[in-house]
């Protein structure tokens, strides 16, 4: 472009806003040069120290024919500043129809008047920014906006898509920066709202929401909702499909479509004694009820903590109980994350690190320790995979994520790392000890943002001064601000994972058939353990033993097949490529498909067979695992 015809779209769109200030609005969120600054939050262009959101009040229709929801976001202002002459919202690919403001006068609320908006030029990994014309000092924002069909944060699924093949089903996943592709709002985890909503659907259907839940409500097409608290943006949530609930306690029970309602309560039937001895352990639970939301298997996560209703991967399912840990995951966010939150997503460690800590807990006191130590073993050597393959920058605790999407840094190592971490500071100073820090931290912070440097300036207050012989703050840094981990870190140890592995070694040397290996019955983790530490390369001959004897490749169990097809694939193993196929078409859970198209790619044959698979399977996936794959199977571009 020429720089008389730029001069004339800038002036153009001066002219449409009629004033110049909105056009000023920073850049910042997406520059990542110069020193790092804790506090901010570069994934956001909000004018967070001049004005901030308190709640929000939503109006959305949602329609399935346009995939698209339409209607109105009211946003409730405070001031933090009497300079504040503009409110930045994030927006992605959002189409806003029109901006209203008004003020409250003494008693009454005033009228709503038309205000002036400019919609930014939009960054790839952070969309655009929303400037608004606030005038004398107006206490309420409404914009008038609808999504767009490939909205980044929503999944709409056609009817084949459902357990009940009969109806359509929408689903929303915010975290980490996908809100904004959805409601425009200060798109942060610094700020956190109340909200309440009314949503429009068709009338067959039912929609849920992170939020009090009225498992009675009529279905006819009109919901409302009211979420008390007040939550950052990732944490709003919403599903509509054909859902029935089953109550599974007097705190807890599920939502799901009716074919897989039962098996889901009878699965998930331990979740109130999680919710109970969670409690006892750290704290009083902040948000009523604990519900779990089932979704279809494309929901791109294991699952996802939305306050008040976690949103849940069916694949793990499994008939046992064995994957259950899951839900013990996102039970325990509700201390870790969604009342002590991560500033920035940089810190998103605070919130996995200590969850994933907590979910090795919950598991030890409801099923026992055995179980625990195995879980624990297993997540070592994710740990293990981890340092071995993300890049060393993004080995960091602290990870610097300017610049680039959050989700492109995102790996096991907040998750592993950040709770072996937490585990040596256990073991250094006892556990009954660093519980109570654990409750006390819980409730100093509660409903509030932190960043790293402010966790670290408060364990070195509360815990490392009083116990300087056993920790030091040096060591607390070298795991957060370097790669890998320290040599003499703890290492989590299971005996019954020895015996496997005797069995293993003996069966890999030819001294013992696979049909002797079994002995009783092993659970899914022993199982686990097995598969993920065969070698690479096996023979054709011991592929085929281990099919016969085991029936692998029939697996029900969706994290054995998932190990099982991987090394299918290590050694091109082409009975399991049927099953393989159905697989990759039939789940879209990342963590489960990644590791599969990434060793599929590795071969000329195996990469033939993933980009026709892909194809088959791409219209099913959600958008942020389409990206994912997009960069595997095609890595040279579309
Ligand atoms: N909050 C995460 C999912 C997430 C993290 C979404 C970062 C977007 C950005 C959720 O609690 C989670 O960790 N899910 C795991 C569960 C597992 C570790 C038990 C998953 O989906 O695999
Ligand atoms: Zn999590």
């Amino acid at each position: 472009m020429t720089f008389s015809r730029l001069f004339i779209v800038v002036i153009f769109l001066f002219s449409i806003t009629g004033i110049s200030g909105l056009a000023n609005v920073s850049n910042a969120a997406s520059s990542h040069k110069g020193k790092l600054q804790p506090e901010k939050d570069y994934h956001s262009f909000a004018n967070t120290d001049e004005v901030i959101l308190t709640h929000i009040d939503l109006d959305l229709a949602v329609d399935f024919d346009k995939k698209q929801m339409r209607g109105h976001a009211v946003m409730s202002l405070k001031y933090l500043t009497d300079k504040a002459e503009t409110l930045v919202l994030d927006t992605r690919a959002l189409n806003i129809e029109k901006v209203e403001v008004r003020k409250k006068t003494e008693a009454k609320q005033g009228k709503w008047k038309k205000a002036k908006f400019l919609l930014r030029k939009a960054d790839p990994a952070l969309g655009s920014a929303l400037a608004i014309a606030l005038k004398d000092g107006v206490d309420e924002v409404k914009v008038h906006y609808s999504t767009s069909p490939e909205a980044s944060g929503l999944q709409w699924l056609t009817p084949a898509q459902t357990a009940g093949k009969k109806h359509p089903f929408l689903f929303s996943q915010a975290q980490a920066i996908h809100a904004r592709s959805f409601i425009p709002l200060q798109d942060t985890p610094q700020v956190r709202v109340t909200y309440n909503a009314t949503i429009r659907t068709p009338k067959a259907l039912r929609a849920v929401m992170s939020a009090e839940n009225d498992p009675e409500a009529e279905r006819n097409g009109v919901y409302t909702f009211k979420m008390p608290q007040a939550i950052p943006s990732y944490l709003i949530a919403i599903a509509v499909g054909d859902l029935e609930f089953k109550a599974m306690g007097k705190r807890t029970g599920v939502y799901a479509e009716a074919e897989i309602l039962n098996a889901a309560a009878a699965e998930f039937a331990d979740t109130e004694s999680m919710l109970e001895e969670t409690e006892k352990k750290f704290g009083p639970y902040s948000w009523g009820r604990y519900d779990l939301l089932i979704l279809p298997p494309s929901f791109p996560f294991g699952g996802m903590e939305n306050p008040r209703l976690s949103f849940i991967t069916p694949t793990v399912i499994a008939g046992d109980k064995s994957l259950v840990a899951l839900i013990a995951h996102e039970l325990a966010h509700s201390w870790s994350g969604n009342t002590v939150t991560n500033a920035t997503w940089r810190d998103l460690w605070l919130n996995e690190g200590f969850t994933t800590y907590l979910t090795y807990r919950i598991m030890e006191i409801i099923y026992g320790e055995r179980r625990f130590k195995m879980e624990s073993v297993l997540g070592y050597q994710d740990l293990e995979a981890a340092v071995a393959s993300v890049k060393e920058d993004d080995q960091r605790l602290a990870v610097d994520v300017r610049g680039r999407d959050p989700d492109d840094a995102f790996s096991n190592i907040p998750y592993e790392k950040g709770s072996l971490l937490l585990t040596e500071i256990e073991h250094k100073i006892g556990r009954e000890a660093f519980d109570e820090f654990l409750k006390t931290y819980f409730a100093k912070y509660q409903f509030q943002s932190l960043h790293t440097e402010e966790f670290l300036d408060y364990l070195n207050t509360h815990l490392i001064k009083r116990y300087p012989d056993k920790l030091s703050l040096d060591r607390v840094k070298q795991w957060v601000y370097e790669s890998g981990f320290p040599a003499d870190a703890p290492k989590p140890q299971s005996d019954a994972f020895t015996i496997i592995e005797d069995k293993r070694e003996r069966w890999l040397a030819g001294g013992l058939i696979a049909r002797k290996i079994r002995h009783g019955e092993w659970t899914v983790h022993e199982w686990l353990f097995f598969l993920n530490n065969l070698p690479e390369q096996l023979s054709a001959s011991q592929m085929a033993e281990l099919d016969r004897v085991f029936e692998l490749t029939e697996s029900k169990n969706n994290e054995i097949a998932h190990s099982w097809l991987l090394i299918a694939i290590r050694n091109d193993y082409q009975p399991a490529y049927p099953r393989l196929e159905k697989y990759l078409v039939e789940i879209g859970r990342r963590k489960l498909i990644t590791p599969l198209y990434d060793a599929l790619m590795k071969t000329k044959k195996g990469a033939v067979f993933a980009k026709r698979v892909y194809k088959k399977a791409r219209p099913g996936y959600h958008p942020l695992a389409q990206g994912t794959m997009d960069k595997i199977v095609y890595p040279e571009g579309k």
